[in-house]
């Protein structure tokens, strides 16, 4: 697979293809995703949860991301990267914006960064794309904003919020967000942004009608299960397959089993002779 851009992604809404997009925090599962042609890397703030034993995304920080970032960006995949900006790492003011960002990228590895917001943040989305780097918006349910929302509940359920929500992506777009997120709504919210703008919607607990999708991979995998939204679908049970493992070798290595001389070293007998002979007692 060549390696994915921002201008291909974009592409890919006008040819009709579905754009695929998954979350990763280290190097050997962004190789994964790169060898099954996945579109994007999100190297989301849902670390906090996924990895980092956190409630919320909010103690995230901009170090943590940009250090999963660039363990990521290591293993060179062929998906677009895209460095998701913590809370507070771009709200206090465009030169903070644009500081953190250069940061995702230099540091980080990402090669665009995602925003959370459609309000001031439509200013400073349009300040950070001005300066050369690319950028996902991301409406609906906002994580970072989880204290102020009150709540991880379905975004966008009436007509009147619908319409806000249309505009909150129509100034994205207009802002150059080269995509979107759009997190938690009714499959009709979602249709009528996709059908609105000209950038690719990207959703998550949208519906089908987005231009792609995106899962947070520990949740698709069964890994995290702490709790299941209902628009996680498991794809795998890896909790079970590492359990079964764990207790197979924890078993094994109780009963002397593991390791065996299949997965020991062994001395020549004539290493072995000088061994005794140096040191063994006559
Ligand atoms: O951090 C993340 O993984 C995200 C997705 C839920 C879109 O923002």
């Amino acid at each position: 697979m060549a390696r994915k851009t921002t201008y291909r992604i974009r592409q890919m809404k006008k040819k009709g293809k579905k754009i695929v997009m998954l979350t990763a925090y280290d190097a050997p599962s962004a190789q994964i995703l790169s060898e099954c042609g996945v579109d994007m890397i999100l190297v989301g703030d849902s670390v906090g949860n996924a990895l980092l034993g956190y409630e919320s995304t909010v103690p995230v920080t901009l170090d943590d991301v940009i250090h999963h970032s660039a363990a990521v960006a290591r293993a060179k995949p062929n998906s677009l990267i895209v460095g998701d900006m913590p809370f507070m790492s771009y709200k206090v003011s465009e030169e903070q914006a644009l500081e953190n960002c250069a940061l995702m990228l230099q540091e980080g590895g990402a090669e665009a960064v995602k925003i959370e917001g459609a309000g001031r943040e439509v200013d400073i989305v349009r300040a950070v794309v001005d300066s050369g780097i690319p950028v996902m918006g991301h409406i609906g349910l906002t994580p970072q904003s989880i204290f102020e929302v009150g709540g991880y509940r379905v975004q966008g359920r009436t007509a009147k919020q619908t319409k806000a929500m249309v505009k909150q992506a129509q100034a994205l777009e207009e802002a150059g967000a080269f995509s979107i997120v759009i997190e938690l709504v009714p499959s009709e919210t979602a249709r009528v942004i996709t059908e609105t703008i000209g950038i690719p919607t990207i959703g998550i607990g949208a519906g089908p009608h987005c231009d792609g999708q995106v899962l947070v991979l520990h949740d698709m995998l069964g890994l995290f299960q702490d709790f299941k939204p209902k628009f996680v679908k498991r794809y795998a049970n890896i909790r079970e397959v590492i359990q079964t493992a764990v207790k197979e070798y924890s078993a094994e290595v109780r009963e002397g089993k593991f390791p065996d001389a299949d997965y020991s070293f062994e001395m020549t007998e004539e290493e072995t002779g000088r061994l005794y002979g140096r040191t063994k007692p006559a």
